[in-house]
């Protein structure tokens, strides 16, 4: 039987979704990943699982998208299993850099050369280099084998449409890369690490799929289905840090006022987010405010923390 919470939630979210959707009107959705730009703007989607695995769904939830930023929780994961916290933080910050995602500005300002947090694309473009493989292509199956375990989902993948149209526009992220190779930061050859990061920005999903990762955090790393320690708990709580300081970028602090609870977010429009010990949550909303976050998926996820009384602070 589900709990009397969530048939609540079950309840409630159409109207959630219907009073959030007219925000989407004021985003816009990403198109400097050409590909990017055929997501519908007016579309908005949420699903919220429990350990039972009881759902509450409602809107746009089965729609796919790629789960950009979104990936680089896990792959900063993976790459801590495989090299341990202090190789990864000797390459990498821990704090918020107040800038945009895409922004370069700080690799040179600031000495040591190092990316200031592995949220940003700096970091996350380091915490890839990281990650083990004996070539990309080993590399790039090792993540999406890690992703489908955390989603309990075999049938993830990558989406080469989206794949291409990044690879084929990633300037930025070529720049900041070299740069990064210059400062010595990145050891292998650039464009083998784009590679794979591109890859795992592009790993299709839905906010089922979102729901069922947030809830493996939500439970410290624990398998809801089998119960197994699927990530160590240490590294749990270093994920959901971080989505709390610097998940939603440099609207993270207004995030932490407004939803209170560690999310992340990418410019599909996805956001992952969690209710500590409870909940997974995956939400879809393609137009953007001008942080780079979902316009009605914040707004949506301000509602139903307001009402639940969900803020962690
Ligand atoms: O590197 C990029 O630009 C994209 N693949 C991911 C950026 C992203 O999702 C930032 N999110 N808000």
């Amino acid at each position: 039987m589900s709990s009397v919470e969530i048939e609540m939630i079950r309840n409630q979210l159409p109207g959630w979704i219907k009073a959030s959707l007219p925000y989407a009107a004021s985003g816009e959705v990403a198109s400097y990943i050409p590909e990017l730009s055929k997501a519908p703007p007016d579309a908005l989607g949420i699903t919220l699982l429990d350990a039972n695995g009881d759902v509450a769904t409602a809107g746009d939830c089965h729609m796919h998208f790629t789960m950009q930023s979104i990936s680089k929780v896990f792959t900063l994961i993976l790459s801590l299993m495989d090299n341990g916290e202090d190789a990864v933080f000797r390459k990498v910050g821990m704090e918020p850099t107040g800038d945009n995602f895409n922004s370069m500005l700080k690799l040179e300002l600031v000495r040591p050369g190092i990316p200031f947090n592995p949220m940003i694309n700096a970091g996350a473009i380091t915490v890839t280099s990281l990650i083990h493989g004996s070539s990309p292509q080993e590399k790039i199956e090792r993540i999406l084998h890690f992703f489908r375990k955390i989603a309990g989902n075999d049938r993830l993948r990558y989406d080469m449409d989206v794949y291409q149209s990044e690879l084929e526009n990633a300037n930025l992220n070529r720049s900041i890369a070299y740069f990064l190779k210059e400062n010595g930061v990145l050891e292998t050859p650039v464009e083998e690490i784009l590679d794979v990061y591109i890859h795992h920005c592009s790993i299709l999903v839905n906010c089922a799929d979102l729901a069922r990762m947030a809830l493996v955090l939500a439970l410290g790393g624990i398998d809801p289905q089998t119960g197994k320690q699927l990530i160590p708990r240490r590294y749990v709580r270093i994920a959901r840090t971080f989505m709390t300081t610097c998940g939603m970028y440099n609207a993270s602090g207004e995030f932490a006022i407004d939803v209170g609870l560690p999310a992340k977010s990418g410019v599909s429009g996805g956001i992952m987010t969690l209710v500590p010990g409870r909940y997974g949550i995956g939400v879809v909303g393609p137009a953007l405010n001008d942080k780079g976050n979902s316009q009605a998926g914040v707004q949506l996820l301000e509602m139903i923390s307001k009402e639940m009384e969900w803020s962690m602070f």
